[in-house]
């Protein structure tokens, strides 16, 4: 098994004092190798302390935790967590805080060196892992990691976790705290890492944009349990229950709603500003094909037209005013011109 399986896990703060707090509540979840989870949720619902049991540095109290073949809550033999934190590479809220070397380059080296591997790989990690994270080897390696902005910083911290190459990536608010370019740089750099380095990536994160930006599929927390964990394209089903939960919907399921309620009848799922956006364009097509079609005289070029190409191939349309489309035009679809 490549993924991670969670059964009925729950975990208590300060246990039996006046701080007693349920974090979480008999929680259930498998995750696959080759998701890309994006984790939403108020704070205080227990996401940050599910990721901490993924990698061992919380203890299950109730429940089991798997992670690839690692069985963490196995009493005898103990289970290996020097190959757990291997495979999984966690990158905490703030990680920028973690910083601790005089230099970048060993900095990002700490881990690979820890694992003992010969100086010349260690040094190509370092290197293409701040090549990855956008900074320049030669510009960058000596330098002190303190002397840097915020969002260098948090691109040193992941270097450091991603020159490790774990198979499972969990980033914990990646983009708090950032300005619109640091966040964009590392909204587009977590696509990256998914795709080049960690097939499994798991991302917190209080904004509902930015998890639809790229995950394929949603884990929403509320009050310690899972609200509901779905394919990311059945979030428009879900909008009720995020506003129940008093959470954030997607500005695109929002436009969506108020453009179809305005008699703009956008068709299919949208979740996305790249659904939306593709909507749009379909439907004003689709409106001006229509268009053209109810006029008396483009009906007729259209009906002879396709009278002519039986086979449907090779279709090409004829309009009165001297203007023609093809199939392969992006102002029709050959669906449309068929039916
Ligand atoms: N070390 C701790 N000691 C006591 N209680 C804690 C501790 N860490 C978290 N809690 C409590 O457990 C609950 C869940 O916390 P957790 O950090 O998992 O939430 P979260 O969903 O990650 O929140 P956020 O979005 O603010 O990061 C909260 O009520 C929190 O106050
Ligand atoms: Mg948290």
């Amino acid at each position: 098994m490549q993924g991670i399986e969670i059964k009925n896990l729950s975990y208590t703060y300060s246990k039996k004092t006046p701080y007693e707090k349920l974090a979480l509540d008999d929680v259930s979840l498998s995750i696959n190798e080759g998701d890309f989870i994006g984790i939403l949720g108020h704070t205080g619902s227990g996401k940050s302390t599910l990721i901490l049991h993924i990698n061992a540095l919380i203890k299950a109290q109730t429940g089991s935790v798997k992670v690839m073949d690692i069985d963490l809550t196995q009493k005898r033999p103990k289970p290996d967590l020097k190959r757990l934190r291997t495979e999984v590479g966690m990158v905490f809220q703030y990680p920028e805080h973690q910083l601790f070397d005089d230099t970048i380059e060993k900095d990002i080296g700490f881990g690979p060196k820890n694992l003992k591997l010969p100086a010349d790989e260690i040094k190509q990690r370092v290197r293409e892992s701040m090549e990855l994270v956008g900074l320049d080897y030669n510009d960058f390696k000596d330098r002190s990691p303190f002397d840097l902005s915020g969002g260098q910083k948090r691109r040193v911290a992941i270097a450091g976790v991603i020159a490790m190459r774990p198979k499972i990536l969990i980033l914990d608010e990646p983009t708090a705290g950032l300005d619109p370019e640091g966040k964009e740089h590392i909204l587009t750099l977590i696509t990256r890492l998914k795709a080049e380095i960690s097939p499994t990536v798991i991302v917190i994160s209080h904004d509902i944009d930015e998890i639809t930006r790229f995950a394929t599929r949603l884990i929403v927390f509320n009050k310690a349990k899972i609200a509901f964990d779905i394919p990311m394209t059945e979030l428009f089903k879900h909008e009720k229950e995020l506003v129940a939960m008093g959470l954030e919907v997607p500005l695109a399921v929002r436009v969506a709603r108020s453009l179809r309620s305005k008699g703009i009848e956008l068709e299919g799922n949208i979740t996305t500003p790249h659904d939306l956006e593709n909507a749009v364009v379909d439907y004003y097509n689709k409106k001006h094909f229509d268009d053209k079609l109810n006029s008396p005289t483009n009906s007729v070029s259209i009906t002879s037209n396709i009278k002519n190409n039986a086979s449907g191939e090779n279709l090409s349309i004829a309009y009165s005013d001297n203007s023609s489309a093809t199939p392969n035009d992006n102002t029709i679809s050959e669906k449309e011109v068929l039916r």
